[in-house]
């Protein structure tokens, strides 16, 4: 897949610069040819003679080392590579990037390159999540630099939240994307799913739950990335794996679902798969369970929860270009599934038969109408994973048309 390729890896200061040494390993057992650049800061966690030795090629460390200019200037340094790839990103890195600034041999490179340039960032949860950071992923991806990760966890520094660096795994993934090229008509565009149930508390033992699974979610987020998307999945609690090259926030409530959606625009599309309660408990219990009582049975006093799908599609200013919602219909699919559209603004809709004896929530498989303003689309019964795959390319013809 990578033979061939040669991939300038640029190493910054990071405690997860460790994994940039494997990382190197894993492209070259691809076929790459990967030269090592290691920033002062990289410098503290790794050193120059590991990744020397690693990728059978200098390190190179310095913007004026007499002997490296001699023998190979920056600039040629910075074009011959088919990619550039920074691992780990830092912030200061991003920073220097998204300004144009060129005062060492990292940020010289990355100015004076004609290449792509592919960012894997790492740091902090509350520096990745700080406005400068913010704006400055903004600028990287309007410039065009394609990004894979941070994943969310516990962090080297102790916390736990988005600033971990990609999985490995992740990384080469994004990178035999770029080098795809074609296959991945999603590349460079941000796609938000919801999937899964949504959990409301009773008190502090008790929820109303729904039966999804988040089977179809997962799956749809998975086919998205696989075609080079860069997806936010927003999952209720479900017992699924994450598909590589996803960055999955987990949520209970239909409130808190609300705000990370939020949180997670702009994004050129949504997709809201998970089957959100319509209701919660209004506010008011006084956080201790419910008692059997002499007064009766409690009644559960119940509010309505906010609408996803309906929010993003009447988003007045940074509406996703497209957005897609599911419908669980058990009787009249179609008409129902096609009145929903309008109702909720969105630009296609998903329409399924949950009633009992189709086995579909829950189940392998689903047989969906895909509903758009000028038609329905009936497409045969499929296992989850094929209506994934469909519905990905068919949501990236829409994007890219
Ligand atoms: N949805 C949402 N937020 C909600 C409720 C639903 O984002 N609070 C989204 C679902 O993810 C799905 C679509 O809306 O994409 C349809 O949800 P569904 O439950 O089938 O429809 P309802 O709005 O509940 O309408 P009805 O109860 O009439 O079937």
């Amino acid at each position: 897949m990578l033979d061939g390729k040669r991939i300038l890896l640029i190493i910054g200061g990071g405690v997860a610069a460790y994994k940039s040494l494997d990382l190197a390993r894993r492209l070259m057992e691809r076929g790459a040819a990967v030269r090592g650049v290691l920033t002062p800061a990289g410098q503290q966690f790794i050193t120059p003679m590991s990744v020397a030795s690693l990728t059978g090629d200098e390190c190179y460390t310095d913007l004026f080392s007499l002997k490296d200019e001699a023998e190979m200037g920056h600039i040629r340094l910075s074009r011959e590579a088919d990619l550039v790839v920074i691992a780990p990103a830092t912030a200061d890195l991003m920073a220097k990037m998204a300004h144009g600034l060129a005062n060492d041999l990292a940020s010289t490179i990355l100015l004076a390159t004609d290449k792509q340039v592919l960012i894997a960032p790492a740091m902090n949860a509350e520096m990745w999540a700080h406005k400068a950071t913010q704006r400055n992923i903004e600028t990287l991806k309007r410039d065009g630099i394609l990004m894979v990760g941070p994943g969310d966890g516990m962090l080297a520094c102790g916390e736990v939240g988005p600033g971990r660096l990609a999985e490995v795994p992740d990384m080469v993934a994004a990178i035999e994307g770029y080098f795809a090229g074609g296959n991945r008509p999603l590349m460079g565009k941000h796609i938000v799913v919801t999937a899964g149930p949504t959990h409301e508390p009773i008190d502090p033992v008790r929820y109303i739950a729904n039966r999804s699974s988040g089977k179809q979610g997962f799956a749809i987020a998975g086919a998205l990335a696989a075609l080079g998307g860069e997806v936010t999945l927003v999952s209720g609690p479900v017992s699924q794996t994450t598909p590589p090259g996803v960055a999955r926030v987990d949520v209970e409530t239909a409130l808190e679902m609300d705000a990370a959606v939020k949180a997670a625009l702009p994004a050129d599309a949504a997709v809201c798969v998970a089957a959100v309660a319509d209701w919660r408990i209004k506010a008011g219990s006084n956080g201790e369970k419910l008692k059997k009582s002499k007064d009766g049975i409690p009644a559960l006093n119940l509010c309505e929860n906010p609408d996803i799908l309906k929010g993003l599609s009447a988003m007045k200013e940074g509406r996703p270009a497209l957005v897609v919602g599911f419908a669980a219909e058990t009787e009249q699919v179609i008409e129902h599934a096609t009145a929903k559209r309008k109702r909720k603004g969105c630009d296609m809709i998903v329409a399924n038969d949950v009633s009992h004896t189709t086995g579909i929530m829950g189940g392998d498989s689903n047989q969906v109408h895909v509903i758009t303003e000028t038609g329905v689309e009936s497409w045969p019964t499929m296992s989850k994973d094929d209506v994934a795959t469909a519905l990905a390319k068919t949501i990236a013809d829409a994007l890219t048309k």
